[in-house]
């Protein structure tokens, strides 16, 4: 049986894919289960789709994990998502050194509990002399906290005379966001049926190729992935010209 694994070209793989992980709760709540057993079985996607694109050599995956507007949900809810990231995040350290992934995250970080933070930050150092895939966690993101950062940081640096308005351009901007060592995704993925961005990336997918599955992200696999690059690979991209 032929597999989509097979028919990606790997001389035209997309550089940086994102992905809006999305419905986790309606998941578990289809099976009778509670919402935190979507977020838990969520964690084999996490883990399953970052060892696929790592396989077939993606140099960015950056996944939604939490958005700024998600500190509004039920604080037991909240709770148990941090917890599931301290959890993975101390258990998968030793995979992705394994696999050569480094991780790296965006976001407002000092929003995370202490201790999230800190075993988020031992991750991101134990794997940063990795060299394959880079796997982006966004956490406590949102696209518009991103930009209104940036502009507090331009405008601070043009009063203290570092910068001068005239330089300010898209390059520039570029290098304000959380994002600024990172390529633009080339490819964004959003499961389970939700047609929307819900505040991701807003700046950086200004010319992404957006692909919507109706598969929750507990169901989202390793096969699922390669499909949706397939389905990449089938487009032609403009770019306006
Ligand atoms: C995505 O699943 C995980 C997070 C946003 C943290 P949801 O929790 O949004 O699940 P649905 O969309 O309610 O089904
Ligand atoms: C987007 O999903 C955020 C993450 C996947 C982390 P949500 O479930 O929070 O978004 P809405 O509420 O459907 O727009
Ligand atoms: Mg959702």
């Amino acid at each position: 049986m032929s597999t989509f694994k097979d028919k990606i070209d790997i001389s035209r793989l997309p550089k940086h894919i994102a992905i809006i992980m999305d419905g986790n709760g309606r998941w578990a709540k289809e099976r009778g289960y509670d919402r935190i057993y979507g977020h838990q079985n969520g964690v084999i996607s996490v883990r399953e789709v970052t060892e696929a694109a790592a396989e077939i050599g993606i140099e960015y995956l950056t996944l939604y994990a939490f958005s700024t507007e998600n500190w509004g949900r039920p604080q037991h809810e909240v709770d148990a998502l941090m917890e599931l990231l301290i959890d993975t995040i101390e258990k998968e350290t030793p995979t992705l050194n394994k696999n050569n992934i480094s991780l790296m995250a965006i976001g407002d970080l000092s929003r995370l509990p202490l201790e999230a933070g800190k075993k988020l930050n031992k991750c991101i150092d134990q794997t940063s002399s990795n060299t394959g895939l880079n796997l982006v966690l966004a956490l406590s993101y949102s696209s518009r906290w991103e930009i209104t950062n940036a502009l507090k940081n331009i405008s601070t640096d043009i009063i203290q005379g570092k910068l001068s308005q005239n330089q300010i351009n898209d390059e520039l901007i570029a290098s304000y966001l959380t994002t600024k060592s990172i390529p633009d995704p080339d490819l964004l993925i959003r499961t389970s049926g939700e047609l929307r961005i819900s505040n991701f990336l807003l700046w950086q997918i200004a010319y992404s190729e957006l692909y919507f599955t109706n598969t929750h992200w507990p169901d989202f696999r390793k096969e699922s992935l390669y499909e949706a690059i397939c389905d990449f690979q089938n487009r032609e991209r403009r770019f306006g010209k």
